[in-house]
């Protein structure tokens, strides 16, 4: 599995299937463990993302780290992946026709991941991967049966930085997420 997820991350990188492709550095694949049950899915890669070629390592990133490591997860623990794997030019929102070139390859990782759990941080994943009218103040931390996996919607970290009194409700998600974990590697 390890072995076709690395050839996809290949064809990833030399895709031009849209225009974001022009803009790019590095495309951002994914990174983590992917024999974890959790798989986090975020918007598309910033500035920063962009330049190293891994999700989540700016200022949000460094916060989704903090929540990782608050319910005893790093990196090696969960699987970290985008809906768009080219930097939208000045971080705009993914355009819908952007997403639907790209969502092939986050479905090739489902495919091959197979995780229990996905967690979509901020609207655009949650809105392209659970539900089109998805709000993550509303809906945040529930847990939601798609085939297979469990979804829940939470905040995005970048939200977080800007709205610091989320905090605490994006922090219950992630007690869930543990909880969730635990229940899922006991029965497992
Ligand atoms: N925001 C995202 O949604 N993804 C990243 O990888 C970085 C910031």
């Amino acid at each position: 599995m390890e072995e076709m997820l690395l050839e996809l991350e290949q064809k990833c990188a030399v895709c031009a299937a849209c225009e974001l492709h022009t803009g790019r550095t590095k495309s951002v694949f994914g990174v983590g463990n992917p024999r974890s049950p959790l798989m986090f899915v975020g918007e598309g890669p910033g500035e920063q993302e962009d330049l190293k070629g891994q999700p989540f390592v700016g200022r949000a990133g460094q916060l989704l780290d903090k929540f990782l490591n608050a319910i005893e997860l790093d990196r090696t623990g969960c699987y970290i992946a985008n809906i768009v794997k080219c930097r939208p030019p000045k971080n705009r929102d993914p355009l819908p026709e952007e997403q639907e070139q790209c969502i092939a390859f986050l479905r090739e990782q489902f495919r091959l991941i197979r995780p229990k759990m996905v967690v979509c941080l901020g609207r655009i994943a949650a809105q392209r991967l659970i539900s089109p009218d998805f709000k993550v103040t509303l809906r945040h931390g529930e847990w939601i049966l798609r085939g297979e996996s469990l979804f829940m919607g939470t905040f995005h970290p970048a939200s977080l930085l800007r709205n610091p009194r989320q905090k605490p409700d994006a922090f219950a998600d992630f007690i869930k997420i543990r909880e969730k974990l635990r229940e899922l590697t006991v029965n497992s």
